[in-house]
This record gives structure tokens, sequence and C-alpha cells, in this order.
């Protein structure tokens, strides 16, 4: 949500600004800006709409600055234009600010500034920022950026620079991520890692009350008091290529076709080597805890909230422990009771996203003990919980979620095995076979990423439909959410995911002739009741398609279509059966010639409340 970008060093910096941004822009793309000092000044060049946009408004000329900072909108406060698009500035000019977040006083800041003879341009919250430094500006950027933060209310992730002083890149973080690569002679900034790739596997992640003063030769971190904090640099493992497209026309159908990878590298060293259990020790919990537990809660946002319903099902059917699924901004206002013995799993790919994260720190505050499921190494989520299980998927860049979210559903059956084992809630021998066939998900799921001609057929047909309902019982509905969650953000088809049970107590009667219906029928022990929901469905005219596991050959009497998923133990069957849907998503959308990396009004990572 919003990314952010510096550089300073000793290369031109507006192509680097430009390059970086580019790799951000699943944050947001209503505008883009970037602002570097020219002959004693700021040039501020900003731009409404995709990066493309302001790189064409950039082309006409080469400007020789070697330090910038840059930014791509997500709009929260004032609708997209070149006014609103950031850097803003003061009234002199000489300040320019970058952010991400919310500045929730602004409204009383801005009218304090205003009284004293501030000029405001745009109906951002942002704009404050520069005036504020501006009217505590006394020959220290740092000391006037701090006095800035003192009177803020909200998240923010800002970086400044000034005319003044053009030789110094100042960022500070409240709530919303930054990190500083460090290069030789030139360092970075980004909201995130793959922007800053390209250049240096080294980096500072910025904790909340901190500041970095970033200067070509050297970056110095310290608190908002000025204590200097001596950062441990993180070693970065990703691939610069893993941030790239690598031949597929958009970074979603290359992170579909990754999750065979994904998925082997999420089970690496974590199945002992007899395949008879699990080896989870990063959860960091004891034996006692995990016998003394008494409820799991399970939140987070969006695909990582559809993989904890995932978890539900798979913890109380293994580990026989109650489970409360919550999204993250519900969670985080309702009136939460929690027991001793009650533990809190939060599902973040970005590790980021403001809600998880405020849910997670008042599940602390109420001594929960917190266990995050994330995909980005050194991420919020990551450092401040008691212990991480790391989907290893590698960048997640696209916005519409896959691979990180079937390897979200892996980590959950990884933790509910752990605990399992240990409550010793299942059969050793039922846990092998759990595992054994855990460990053929990644080839199964190659299987049907090398057959979709099917799909594609079927996204012909779907691309001219208004609505399409997906049905599921159990596991399957949970991933009827998913699928159905996939083709709205990306299509724009409206869907909807229902309980196959429960349609007939109202949706219903909007089954009209010729509507497609999906119907997800994977587990055995449900097919018969799922048999006769798509019955019901079928009688109304619909036209079924089915998704099925391998054998269940009866649903080919009641469905119009059957594509069938490789067999595997009716538990994991969600890690294969949602990748048809991703594909059926992303299909339907490229024919109905949608961005499907960048769906209207949506962001990756949404730092923002
Ligand atoms: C956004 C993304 C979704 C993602 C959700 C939660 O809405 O578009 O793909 O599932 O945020 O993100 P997180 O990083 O917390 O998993």
């Amino acid at each position: 949500m919003c990314g952010i970008v510096g550089y300073i060093g000793y290369r031109e910096a507006v192509p680097l600004l430009v390059e970086s941004l580019e790799k951000l822009e699943y944050r947001g793309y209503d505008s883009a800006g970037v602002v570097f000092p020219e002959e004693n000044r700021l040039n501020f060049i900003k731009k409404t709409g995709k990066l493309a946009a302001l790189k064409e408004k950039l082309a006409v000329q080469s400007y020789q600055a070697k330090m910038g900072i840059g930014h791509t909108r997500w709009a929260t406060h004032g609708k997209p234009s070149d006014n609103n698009a950031h850097p803003h500035t003061d009234c002199t000019g000489c300040f320019a600010v970058v952010h991400n977040g919310i500045i929730e006083n602004y409204l009383t800041l801005r009218e304090w500034l205003q009284s004293q003879g501030h000029t405001f341009h745009s109906q951002t919250d942002t704009e404050v920022l520069p005036h504020l430094i501006e009217h505590f500006y006394q020959g220290d950027l740092i000391a006037a950026v701090l006095n800035t933060v003192s009177k803020l209310e909200g998240s923010f992730a800002m970086a400044v620079i000034s005319s003044h002083e053009p030789d110094r890149v100042v960022a500070v973080r409240q709530d919303s991520p930054l990190v500083v690569g460090l290069g030789e002679g030139e360092n970075f900034l980004a909201s995130d890692i793959p922007a800053i790739l390209k250049h240096t596997r080294k980096a500072y992640i910025l904790n909340d009350g901190e500041i970095a003063l970033i200067q070509s030769g050297e970056v110095k971190v310290s608190d908002w008091q000025l204590n200097v904090i001596n950062k441990e640099v993180m070693e970065i493992k990703w691939e610069a290529e893993q941030a790239e497209k690598g031949g597929y026309d958009h970074f979603m159908l290359k992170e579909i076709n990754e999750q065979p990878k994904a998925l082997h590298d999420t089970l690496g060293g974590r199945i002992a080597a007899d395949g008879s259990g699990v080896i989870l020790d990063e959860i960091k919990m004891t034996p006692e805890e995990i016998k003394d537990l008494k409820k799991i809660y399970i939140v987070a946002c969006g695909t990582a909230y559809h993989a904890g319903l995932v978890g539900k099902y798979i913890i109380e059917k293994l580990v026989h422990l109650p489970v409360e699924v919550d999204i993250a901004s519900e969670f985080r206002y309702r009136h939460l009771v929690i027991d001793p013995g009650s533990l809190v799993v939060v599902i973040s790919q970005s590790g980021e996203t403001a809600d998880t994260l405020a849910a997670m720190r008042e599940a602390k505050r109420l001594r929960a003990k917190v266990i995050a499921v994330t995909n980005v190494v050194g991420s919020s989520v990551s450092r401040e919980a008691d212990g991480v299980i790391y989907t290893w998927a590698g960048p997640e860049i696209a916005v519409a979620s896959t691979k990180a979210y079937t390897t979200q559903l892996e980590a959950m059956y990884l933790f509910a095995l752990y605990l399992a084992e240990q409550r010793g809630t299942v059969e050793p021998g039922e846990i092998r076979k759990i595992i054994l066939e855990m460990k053929k998900l990644a080839a199964k799921s190659q299987t049907i990423l090398e057959n979709t001609v099917e799909i594609r057929d079927f996204a012909r047909e779907f691309a001219g439909c208004k609505d399409v309902f997906f049905i599921g019982r159990g596991l399957d509905y949970s991933v009827a959410m998913e699928g159905s969650l996939k083709l709205k953000e990306i299509s724009y088809i409206h869907a909807e995911a229902y309980a196959a049970g429960e349609l007939k107590h109202g949706t219903l009667a909007l089954i009209e002739e010729q509507m497609p219906v999906v119907a997800l029928a994977t587990q055995e022990n449900l097919f018969d009741k799922m048999v006769s929901n798509i019955q019901e469905v079928n009688a109304r005219g619909a036209n079924v398609i089915a998704f099925a596991m391998e054998g269940l050959k009866d649903v080919e009497k009641v469905a119009d279509k059957v594509i069938y998923i490789p067999k595997t133990h009716p538990v994991l069957a969600p890690v294969l059966t949602v990748i048809p849907l991703q594909l059926l998503a992303y299909h339907t959308a490229v024919e109905r010639g949608c961005d499907v990396d960048k769906p209207r009004n949506l962001a990756k990572s949404v730092t923002v409340e």
C-alpha cells in the first residue's frame, strides 16, 4: 500500500528510482512521482496513473541527480490526481516527503498549519509533513523530522530530502515497513525487499521508532532520542530473478507455476528423515505449552484468512482443539476473552498488513502466545511473534495471492501435524500417511499445471458472465471462498462462495438458466451430500463445472463438466483444488482484457487500516 524508494550514491538516480518503483508497483498504482535536487532546488515530477505514465513524462530528458526519492500511490486521502501524487512539498519547495500510512490527526495539523500561514495544494494527509518540517527546520533536517514525528498520530513510513542538505535521505518508520539497502558508495531505501534486490543483498530492516540518516558512504540508524542503534545486517536470500516475470506474461501466472517449487521448499527440512513426523522447533513452544493448549485463534486478512479457514478444519480434525478464525480487522476491535492456554496464529504473506499486525499486538497485550506464518523474513510480524513458521514461496509480486496461499496451507498442515504428534491425537501411522502424501503435493500440482486446456476453455465461457457461484462443503467450502475471491479480484466478475448446504436458505433464488456454478467435491465423507446440492442447482438450469477428487466418479452424473484433481489424502485436497481455480480466474481475466497483476482499486500490501 504505497511504495517508497530512495537512492543516494554515484549513479544517475532517476532511472534507478523508477526501476525500483516498478518492483513496488504492486503496492499501489494510482499515481507515481520522484523528486531530486537540481541546481540548488528540488525538481518534482509526478503523474496520475500507473508508473508507465510517469516514465513517459520522464523520458523527454535526462537528469543528472545522484540522489532522490520516489513513490507509487494507493489513494487513501484525496482521489488519484497529479496534485495528490507524492512527493509532497512545503511552501518553500525546499523539503520533499514521500509517505506510506495514514496521519490520523492530519486535519488538526492542517488547520493549525494554515493558521500559521501555510498553503496546501493537495487533499492528502501527507502534505502536513513537509509543512511541519518547514516549520521546525533550523538548519538540521533530522531534528526537524523528529519534531514533526512527535506531533503525529497514525502510521507512517516516510522519506525526506531537502535542497538545504542534498547529501542525505532521512527515513523514519512507525507501523509501515522500510528497508535500507546497503551498497558500496551508495545506499538504497524501499518499502519492500524486491525494490533493492538488483543492487544489494544486505539490508537494515527499520523498526518502529527508528530514524535512518542515509548518505552515500554510510547509514546511521538511531531511535527518536538520537541514541545510536547498532543494526544487524540482514542477508537477503531471495534471488533478483525471482522478482522478475521470467518470460511469463504476468507475475500471477509465473507465481501459479512456481507452486510446485514453493511447496517443495516449504517442506524442506521440516520432515523427519524417516517420514515419521514433523520438525517444527521454530514455533518455540515447549511440550508442556503444547499439552496445555485449550484454544487456538487464527487471525489474518484476504487470502491468508482463507488459508486460516482451512487451518481450522485441519487443527480441529487432527488436534481436537477448538479453533476460531477471525478477520484481523474484526478481531482487533472485538471484546476478546483470551484465557490462559490460548494461542494466536497470525497468517500474513507480507508480514506487514496493518490490521494483522494490530491484531497480533492486541493478542500479545492480552498475554496470548503468538505464532506467525509469513513469507517475508524480517517482516514486522516475524519480528514481533513468539515463534515463526516461514513459508518459502519466494517473493510474491502479483496482487492476487497464489503461491503464498498454498504454502500457507502447507504451513498449517505442518503445524497441525506437529501438535497432533505432541498431543497424541492422531495415530503415528496416520501421521506417516499424511506426510507421505504431503511430499507428493509438489509433483501432483505440477501435473495440474501441465494440463490446462479445459480450464482455458472454461475461462472463455466465464469471460462473458456477470455472476458465478462457488459451492462446496467442509474444506471445499474454504477453497470455494478462495476461488471466488480470485475470480472477482482480477476479472471483476461478481462471484460468491456458498456452503453448499446453505444455498437453499436464500441464495438458490439467484440461480437461473445457464448461470455458472463451480462445485467442489473432493471430500469423500461429504460427497453424497455434495452430489445432492449439485443436483439442486442443476435442476434450476445452472451450468455446473465440478472439480472432484479422482475416483469420485458419480459427480459426472450431475455436473455438466468435471475436472479431476489428482488423488491425495482428503485433508490435503485444498492445495491441489485451488490451483485450477487460480488458473480459471487468471485466464478469465486475461480473456476479459483485465490488467491481471494490477487489479483496479487494490494493492498487495495493505499497510493502512
Ligand atoms: C491484500 C492482498 C491479498 C492478501 C491480503 C493479506 O488484500 O491483495 O492478496 O491476501 O492483502 O495480505 P498478507 O500480506 O497479510 O497476507
